[in-house]
């Protein structure tokens, strides 16, 4: 797709199609208003007519203009001018893309990055256009022999003025690599079980920093990650097939004595349970155990096409998670590479357990801060359900950035604590600790286990087990967060 901005006066646009907005009122946007008139009225004329009011998300597709270099109009009804919050803009732009859709165009231009939305800029609106259009517009054919039909759209064209045309291209740039972060994101965790090995999420690692100079991979195998100690990430991977990969992303575009800023994510490609085997159905949704490892490629990548001056570092353990003569059997105790010792109860709670490796090994970076995410819990969805991803941490001003940063990005979360009395869930008369902490308060217990092992950092835990994906039904699939929400972090920390 080829997005760009464009500042040529309206009525020297070439397009297929254009898109206004429409308050309730009856009220054109500033772009509406020049495109009526310079098709006599025809869009006051359809208000008159009836056919559309200017209801939020309301849509009119006009498509015979005979004497305009402009093919049809597409009109976005905005609701009150009054009350569009960001999330309502958001939502104005899903149906815009959902019509365009369906109308089989070669281009389009878009002119609703002029609409006035409450404490938001030009950057953003810009932004939004090109996150919320390439997620509408993302199609898996990936393994499918029999293709869906594809979409001809080619060019989008975002309309600016030159008052705001630098802010436009900062928000295209932005947007832009944010937008790929996420389809990235998404094409991986989409891909099935046995394309997306461990071996495979190395490998797209691989092609990720071999795309920006800037950025380094370590690729380290069941050896190396053996002789590091980390008892509890291979003794997850041990009843597996597929060998388990330790993926180290080194993106360098700080200055060199500036503390990294680590990204840790859940890289499971496939959660079968393990012995404590999980029930059949919707178990082929487990192949998105990978979606915090897909999430920290997707975002390191957006940090490098944005070329964000500030040091990261992409920690992705991966592994699947299944049932075998030599897998992970409950009262199991494993010695984890920090040497606290932990008695398995549950095979299926097995992500604590690659990721506590991970949080140790994160260590050895002196990081600024330490972020890590993982679809952790089925808990977190019975408490926040699929709108928020859950936030815990041991640092009120990490967890305040990170919501401040949700908010801009339209990605939400919610904090949950993670107070000392839930700590006592997790003893064990064998270990150190145990691995579950049973029926209460899951998602906050095994943010209690990782907090363990974060101990000398800044840490922040965000469970995506509700946000990664969709469920069930034919809208079944992956969403690419918390990309977008952690690129927004990071921009912040780059402006200081
Ligand atoms: N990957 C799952 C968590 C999950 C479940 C994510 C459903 C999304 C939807 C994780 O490994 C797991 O199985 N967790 C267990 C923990 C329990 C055994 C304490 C769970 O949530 O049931
Ligand atoms: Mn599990
Ligand atoms: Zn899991």
């Amino acid at each position: 797709m080829d997005y760009s901005i464009e500042t040529l006066a309206l009525d020297k646009l070439e397009t297929d199609c254009i898109i206004v907005g429409l308050y309730e009122n009856q009220q054109l946007s500033s772009s509406a208003k020049i495109i009526d008139s310079l098709n006599q009225g025809l869009i006051n004329s359809f208000i008159a007519r009836g056919d559309i009011k200017g209801k939020h998300s309301e849509t009119l597709l006009i498509n015979h203009l005979p004497e305009s270099s402009v093919s049809r109009i597409l009109i976005v009804g905005l609701g009150d001018k009054e009350k569009l919050s960001p999330k309502l803009y958001r939502k104005a732009l899903s149906s815009a893309i959902a019509n365009i859709k369906t109308a089989n165009l070669n281009s389009i231009a878009c002119t609703l990055a002029d609409i006035e939305v409450e404490n938001t800029t030009t950057l953003w609106k810009t932004r939004q256009i090109v996150e919320v259009f390439n997620d509408a517009l993302y199609q898996y054919q990936q393994t499918k022999s029999i293709k869906g039909s594809e979409n001809k759209l080619k060019q989008i064209q975002i309309t600016a003025s030159n008052e705001t045309e630098s802010d436009s291209k900062q928000g295209l740039k932005q947007g832009l690599a944010i937008a790929k972060g996420v389809e990235l994101t998404k094409f991986l965790a989409d891909l099935p079980g046995n394309i997306c090995t461990p071996s495979y999420l190395a490998e797209q690692a691989k092609i990720v920093a071999a795309q920006c100079t800037k950025m380094t991979v370590e690729i380290l195998e069941e050896s190396d990650i053996e002789a590091l100690g980390m008892g509890s990430f291979l003794s997850v991977s041990r009843g597996s097939r597929q060998p388990a990969k330790l993926i180290v992303l080194n993106y360098t575009g700080g200055k060199k004595d500036s503390k990294p800023i680590v990204l840790v994510g859940k890289g499971l490609t496939f959660d079968a349970g393990g012995i404590s085997l999980k029930p059949g159905a919707g178990m082929d949704e487990m192949k998105y155990d990978m979606c915090g490892g897909a999430s920290v490629l997707g975002t390191l990548q957006a940090a490098a096409e944005m070329d964000l001056a500030i040091n990261i570092i992409g920690i992705v353990p991966s592994s699947e998670n299944m049932p075998d003569g030599d897998a992970n059997k409950p009262g199991d105790v494993l010695t984890s590479m920090s040497g606290l010792t932990i008695e398995v109860l549950n095979t299926d709670a097995e992500g604590r357990l690659i990721l506590c490796d991970a949080l140790t090994y994160a260590k050895k970076f002196n990081p600024e801060v330490v972020i890590d995410l993982a679809t952790l819990t089925g808990a977190c969805l019975v408490a926040l359900g699929r709108v928020p991803s859950g936030l815990l941490g041991n640092d009120d001003a990490l967890c305040n950035d990170l919501i401040a940063a949700s908010e801009t990005a339209s990605d939400s979360l919610w904090r949950l604590p993670l107070w000392e009395e839930y700590h006592d869930l997790l003893k064990s008369n064998f270990a150190d600790l145990a691995n579950i902490g049973g029926r209460d308060a899951g998602t906050i217990t095994a943010a209690c286990f990782l907090s363990r092992f974060t101990e000398d950092y800044r840490w922040a835990h965000l469970d995506i087990a509700g946000t990664a994906w969709r469920t069930g039904g034919s809208n079944k699939g992956a969403t690419g967060r918390p990309v977008p929400l952690l690129s927004q972090y990071l921009i912040d920390r780059d402006n200081g």
